[in-house]
C-alpha cells in the first residue's frame, strides 16, 4: 500500500544485499517514519518481542527472515533449532509464528548443514512474505462484496465500518486481513467512512490504523475504545471488520483486547461482524478459544500513554504512582458472535464445519 505516496511493504531484504532485512520501527509511528535493519536472529527476536514488528502475519514472516539470518550465522541443526525456540518465546498468542517456525525448520534442515540451508531459509521466507501478500489480497477479493452491497442499499451515503486494533498492511506485508476489503472498496469508488477504536494500551488504532488510512486518503475518524457500542445503537456502523491473531478449529477468535466488547455490542444491534484472517492466523489443533494462550505485557503500558509532544515521543503517568495495572494484550470473542470468517478461500461461518469446509486438508 502507499506510504507517502510511494507503494511499501512492511518488511524486505535490501536489495543487492539479502543478508540485511529491513523492517520499519512501528514503535515510533505515526510520528517518524525509521526504517530499521535487522542482521542477526538475535535482533529479529528482539524485534518481534518488542514489537518492532507486530501484528499476526508479520510476526509469522519476521521470524522466518530470522530463521534466514540465523541461517548465516551458522547452519548447525542445534544452533538454527536454538533460534527457533527462542523466536517461539518472543509471543504467546499470535499462531502465524509457530506455524512459520515449524515450515521454516523443516524446510531448512531437510538440507545438508552448509550453504544450502542458507539459500532454503531465504527461500521459505521469501515465499512466505510473497504468500501473505497473495492471501491478503484475496481476502480483499472476497470480502469487496459484503461492503458493495452494503454500499448499493446506502446510495450515495458513505458505509461506515468500524475496525479494532491494527489489522492493516502494517500488520502483515501488504493490504491487510481487516483493511484489505476495505482498501480494494474505496479503489472501487465506494463512499467510505471507518470508525477507528484508538485500541488502548498501545493505540494500534489511533497510531497505526489511522495512519494507514489517512496514506490512503480513505475517511475515517479515531474514537475511544468505549465509543462503538453508542454508534451501533446509532445505526452509525454498517459493518464491524476485525483480524485475528488466532482463530480455533471450532471458530472462536483471539483478537486484540477489547475485540469481544464490539463483537457483544455488534451482536446486540444486528450489526454484521465479520473476521478477515489469512489461514495461517487458524490454528486447527486446538478445538477451543479457551486453549488459546493470552499474552499479557508489561502494566507500564496501562499506566502510561504515549504520545508526540511537537519534537519527540514522550510517556506521561495516566494512574495514582502507586497503583498496580494488568495487561491482558488479547481476548477471545466466541464463534457464536461471529457472523463469518473473510479467508484467503472464501468466506465461511465461524464453526468447524464452515472452516472445514474451506479447509479441507485439516480434517
Ligand atoms: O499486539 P499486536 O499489535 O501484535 O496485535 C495484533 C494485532 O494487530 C491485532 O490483534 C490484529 O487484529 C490481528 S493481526 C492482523
Amino acid at each position: 500500500m502507499l506510504l507517502h505516496g510511494k507503494p511499501h511493504r512492511s518488511i524486505w531484504t535490501e536489495p543487492g544485499d539479502p543478508a540485511r532485512v529491513c523492517i520499519i520501527d512501528q514503535r515510533v509511528l505515526p510520528f517518524e517514519l525509521a526504517v530499521e535493519t535487522l542482521t542477526n536472529v538475535e535482533s529479529a527476536t528482539r524485534a518481534i518481542a518488542d514489537m518492532h514488528v507486530r501484528g499476526a502475519p508479520l510476526i509469522g514472516v519476521a521470524a522466518a527472515y530470522g530463521m534466514y539470518l540465523a541461517a548465516l550465522e551458522s547452519t548447525r541443526e542445534d544452533f538454527l533449532r536454538a533460534a527457533a525456540a527462542r523466536l517461539k518465546q518472543t509471543r504467546p498468542t499470535a499462531v502465524d509464528l509457530f506455524h512459520a517456525l515449524t515450515l521454516c525448520l523443516k524446510s531448512i534442515l531437510k538440507m545438508p548443514e552448509g550453504p544450502g540451508r542458507v539459500r532454503v531459509a531465504l527461500e521459505t521466507a521469501d515465499r512466505m512474505a510473497e504468500e501473505s501478500v497473495q492471501h491478503c489480497r484475496q481476502i480483499g477479493e472476497h470480502g469487496l462484496p459484503l461492503i458493495e452491497n452494503i454500499g448499493k442499499q446506502k446510495g450515495s451515503l458513505p458505509v461506515n465500518i468500524l475496525t479494532h486494533c491494527n489489522a492493516g498492511w502494517l500488520a502483515c506485508i501488504d493490504y491487510g486481513t481487516a483493511t484489505s476489503p476495505i482498501y480494494l472498496a474505496h479503489e472501487a469508488g465506494i463512499p467510505l467512512h471507518v470508525w477507528v477504536d484508538e485500541t488502548r494500551p498501545r493505540n494500534q488504532g489511533a497510531r497505526l490504523t489511522a495512519f494507514e488510512l489517512g496514506q490512503q486518503g480513505i475517511p475515517h475518524s479515531v474514537i475511544a475504545d468505549n465509543t462503538g457500542g453508542h454508534l451501533m445503537q446509532q445505526g452509525l456502523v454498517d459493518l464491524v471488520l476485525v483480524g485475528s491473531d488466532r482463530t480455533t478449529r471450532n471458530g472462536d477468535v483471539a483478537n486484540k483486547i477489547g475485540t469481544y466488547l464490539k463483537a457483544l455490542a455488534a451482536a446486540d444491534n444486528g450489526t454484521p461482524f465479520y473476521v478477515a484472517l489469512p489461514s495461517t492466523s487458524i490454528d486447527p489443533s486446538l478445538r477451543h478459544g479457551r486453549d488459546i494462550p493470552i499474552e499479557q505485557r508489561d502494566p507500564d503500558e496501562v499506566r502510561y500513554a504515549e504520545g508526540w509532544d511537537g519534537s519527540k515521543i514522550q510517556k506521561v503517568l495516566m494512574t495514582p504512582a502507586d497503583s498496580p495495572a494488568v495487561n491482558y494484550a488479547f481476548d477471545v470473542t466466541p464463534a457464536r458472535l461471529v457472523t463469518g470468517l473473510i479467508t484467503e478461500r472464501g468466506i465461511c461461518q465461524a464453526s468447524e464445519a464452515g472452516i472445514l469446509g474451506l479447509f479441507p486438508e485439516w480434517r
